[in-house]
């Protein structure tokens, strides 16, 4: 499939948006410091916090699964099954379970994923969200594929 680009000029802290690439969802989150401060503490909570059998390119190895950490690009379908997880970004957002910190839930099966697309354990998805290739064509322009 063709490269799809993301235009990121308007997109506020806290805000996501959504591209098509070979027919998934790729999601571009803004994430705001607060966000990141909690990825580290989670840790201990993850299947796979350091991405070690998920996917993901090598430039995307590290605690924030990005090139730029401000910016987590995604694959938006849950590593279980295919279905689409939800956009939770608010710490104990009234719709999740108590202590929630932000992140992904898929409605499907009940997986749920940090905002770095990593799993929480004790869930039905084997692996973290997949990352897929992306570069920056410029500061307000991301390359997918
Ligand atoms: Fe997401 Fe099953 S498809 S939990």
């Amino acid at each position: 499939g063709a490269p799809v680009d993301a235009d990121i000029s308007q997109l506020l802290p806290g805000q996501m948006l959504t591209v098509s690439w070979r027919g998934k969802p790729v999601w571009v989150v803004r994430r705001t410091p607060e966000m990141l401060d909690i990825l580290p503490t989670l840790d201990d909570t993850l299947r796979d916090p350091h991405s070690e059998v998920s996917e993901q390119p090598d430039y995307c190895e590290n605690e924030v699964r990005a090139i730029k950490e401000e910016f987590l690009v995604v694959v938006g379908v849950c590593t279980h099954l295919g279905c689409a997880p939800l956009y939770r970004p608010a710490v104990n957002s009234p719709d999740m379970a108590e202590g929630w910190k932000g992140g992904f839930f898929c409605p499907c099966h009940g997986s749920s994923f940090d905002l770095a697309g990593r799993v929480f354990q004790g869930v039905p998805a084997p692996t973290n969200l997949a990352i897929p290739p992306y570069r920056y064509l410029s500061s307000t322009v991301i390359r997918v594929g």
